[in-house]
């Protein structure tokens, strides 16, 4: 196996039709989108922009739809839901299509969407994911990171997922090999690291702590979202 990891999304310069894409955004649009199809929505629809999300809403019936995401961390004007995981409950989502949007968390979904077999992946279905790649000849953990910039809870989560899935003979590149190194030296006390980080401190000023802890529950909700045709679902076990 080959592993490497592209800390922000322009690093990523695409991929073999075979290699795995694990895309992660901890905080949060990976874990919400998990969250979604875990509430029974019917597929998630990531788009990069408002407008083509309002647009895409427009065929469907009210009560078949619902509009999702944020800017500046903050529900959209007119959509329904904003970015937090708490809010994909069963109840509001279940039988749903889901139009979403965000500020990072998608943009990293269309730059892997043409190469590879694209999943989403987290802390909440960690293992599930992880399990997903395991048998790949070849993976890239494409991280959303912020506005361009490395976050650092998307590059250590992919610094577990490379300790999870390396084994004596796989090949990492130097990306992998740094996150393996920040998730080693943050893991024994992984959740008061990643509060910490510029995002989480973020959110938390904006009142989303819950988010926070909601998103590093681990193996929490075991759904591996798979990006297939611009549609994610789940991916059949
Ligand atoms: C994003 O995709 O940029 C993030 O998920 C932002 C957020 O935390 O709402």
């Amino acid at each position: 196996m080959r592993i490497s990891v592209a800390p922000v999304p322009h690093e990523f310069a695409g991929c073999d039709a075979g290699t795995g894409i694990v895309v992660v955004d901890v905080f949060r649009a990976s874990t919400t989108i998990v969250a979604a199809l875990a509430g029974g929505a019917k597929f998630v629809l990531p788009v990069t922009d408002v407008e083509q999300a309002m647009r895409l809403a427009e065929p469907y019936a009210e009560n078949e739809v619902l509009l999702g995401g944020e800017r500046d961390c903050q529900r959209i004007e007119g959509f329904q839901l904003g970015n937090s995981p708490r809010e994909y409950t069963r109840e509001v989502v279940a039988g749903k299509v889901v139009i979403f949007t965000t500020t990072n968390g998608t943009q990293a979904l269309a730059a892997a969407k043409d190469s590879g077999t694209t999943f989403i992946g987290c802390f909440v279905n960690f293992s599930a994911v992880a399990d997903a790649v395991a048998g790949m000849d070849a993976v890239t953990v494409l991280c959303a990171g912020n506005n361009g910039r490395l976050s650092l809870e998307d590059f250590t989560c992919a610094g577990g997922l490379v300790t999870r899935l390396a084994k004596k003979t796989t090949q990492l590149d130097d990306a992998a090999q740094a996150a393996r190194a920040a998730y080693k030296a943050l893991q024994d006390d992984l959740a008061r690291a990643l509060v910490s980080t510029e995002h989480a401190r973020r959110l938390a000023g904006l009142g989303f702590r819950a988010d926070l802890e909601f998103a590093l529950k681990l193996d929490s909700i075991p759904v591996v979202p798979r990006l297939h045709d611009g549609r994610i679902e789940p991916s059949p076990a």
